[in-house]
């Protein structure tokens, strides 16, 4: 039942669409323009960096919030973190099909970003440096996205099988399943950031054409 909960209350607030609700402030629908997507990335390349900053912001927060929540209500349980990724994983299914925008949404980077800091910092610290790292030489974002969530699931086994996470011996395999199937998800919904990543026609941050 505790799974449901976490998985439905993250799902509320991946609902709160940051760059589709900036947009239509700004008289757009996002998902129109440049990649399509809703998230951060795009709304910097279509609107500007402090539409980039304030979607960024709200993505994040929404995610911290949930996790927060989830923390809060199953403090004391020998399975927190579990709850904690569950909530995680409920805000990126919300923000990635929102029920009432005909589940088009995004791509649930800045949520991942806002799951890792809710888990640990050494994980977020190594995630940030990577993604930063391979933003900064390539000006791929999709690559550093998809760097950060390999890495992600990489550490939570590495960490996992450490004991840093609050979860009980029963339940590891279930909570290395829930991080599976966050990095899966969020490679999938970059299969088209792949296939241009491969041809070579993938959009740069700066300097390179707007598709
Ligand atoms: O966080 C999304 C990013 O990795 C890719 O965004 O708009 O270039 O598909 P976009």
């Amino acid at each position: 039942m505790g799974r449901v909960i976490c998985l439905v209350m993250g799902y509320v607030f991946g609902l709160f669409q940051t760059g589709y609700l900036y947009g239509k402030m700004n008289h757009i629908d996002i998902r129109n323009y440049g990649s399509g997507n809703s998230g951060t990335t795009n709304a910097l390349r279509v609107m500007g960096k402090k539409a980039g900053l304030i979607v960024f912001a709200g993505d994040f927060l929404k995610t911290v919030f949930a996790c927060l929540a989830a923390r809060i209500i199953f403090k004391g349980s020998p399975d927190t973190d579990l709850y904690v990724l569950y909530a995680g994983l409920g805000v990126v299914l919300g923000h990635n099909f929102p029920c009432y925008l005909n589940f088009k949404g995004g791509k649930g980077i800045a949520s991942m970003a806002g799951i890792l800091v809710s888990m640990d910092w050494r994980v977020t610290l190594v995630c940030a440096s990577l993604f930063l790292g391979a933003v900064i030489i390539t000006r791929y974002v999709s690559l550093g996205s998809i760097l950060v969530v390999i890495s992600f699931f990489i550490q939570i086994l590495v960490y996992g099988a450490h004991g840093t996470f609050t979860v009980s011996a029963d339940h590891l395999m279930e909570f290395y399943a829930v991080a599976f199937v966050l990095m899966a998800m969020a490679i999938w919904r970059h299969k088209t950031n792949i296939k241009r990543l491969l041809s070579g026609t993938e959009n740069k941050l700066w300097g390179g054409k707007k598709n």
